[in-house]
């Protein structure tokens, strides 16, 4: 039998390494709903479409072929991004496209599709919430802001990107904000999730931790 895990969050809570391990462990698919928002914002940004003009990014998505694949590449298009979408400046930007209603409703409509047959691990902000409120297990991941901005910034070092630790407190602060007070599905925790504060924690220790839930369910 095969279940769907959804796995929510504020941003670097380690949402798509755990959702990546446990996928592994579980030989399930691991569906990072978060790389779509931002092929998304990576788009309209090269393309000049303004983060604002909810209709033009509407039809920009239908314009749009993104491909996830089991290995966890992510292709836009038919190319694939690679961390081409992993900068501060698209994830800023995913976080503004992401507020509008038809961009949700559009990605939520493939995100549901992909996880029909189940063996899915989705990560994102509203997976228990809106996107699988029938998801057998929920997991809320959170994790202080600074232990945050610092699994950031040794991310960055370790694909040598230079970043400043200040600037990445700011940022995912605001990103917090942004995600947390928007109208359309605000990031919240699923009243049937389960809360894990990962800041004192290993990787291995929260998959455990998961492992456990899905075992109990069988
Ligand atoms: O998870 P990640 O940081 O890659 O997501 C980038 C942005 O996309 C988030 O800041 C959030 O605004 C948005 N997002 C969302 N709903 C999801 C996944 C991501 O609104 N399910």
């Amino acid at each position: 039998m095969k279940l769907n895990i959804a796995i929510d969050g504020p941003s670097a809570a380690g949402k798509s390494t755990i959702a990546r391990r446990l996928a592994r462990e579980c030989d399930y698919i691991h569906l990072d709903t978060g790389a779509m928002y931002r092929c998304i914002a990576y788009k309209a940004l090269n393309q000049g479409v303004a983060l604002d003009d909810e209709a033009a990014l509407g039809s920009l998505i239908d314009q749009t072929e993104i491909r996830l694949t089991p290995q966890g590449q992510v292709f836009l298009d038919g190319e694939e991004m690679k961390d081409k979408i992993r900068s501060d400046a698209v994830s800023m930007a995913a976080s503004q496209v992401s507020s509008w209603k038809i961009v949700r409703q559009k990605l939520v409509e493939r995100q549901q599709k992909m996880a029909r047959d189940k063996g899915v691990v989705m990560d994102g902000r509203d997976i228990g919430t809106v996107v699988l409120p029938d998801a057998e297990i929920k997991i809320f991941l959170t994790a202080s802001p600074q232990a945050r901005a610092q699994r950031r910034f040794l991310e960055n070092q370790q694909k040598g990107i230079s970043s400043d630790y200040q600037q990445l407190v700011a940022e995912i602060a605001q990103r917090d904000k942004q995600d947390t007070e928007r109208v359309n599905s605000p990031l919240r925790q699923a009243e049937d999730a389960v809360g894990i504060d990962t800041s004192e924690m290993t990787i291995d220790e929260v998959v455990a931790a998961i492992q456990r839930l899905v075992e109990e369910k069988m």
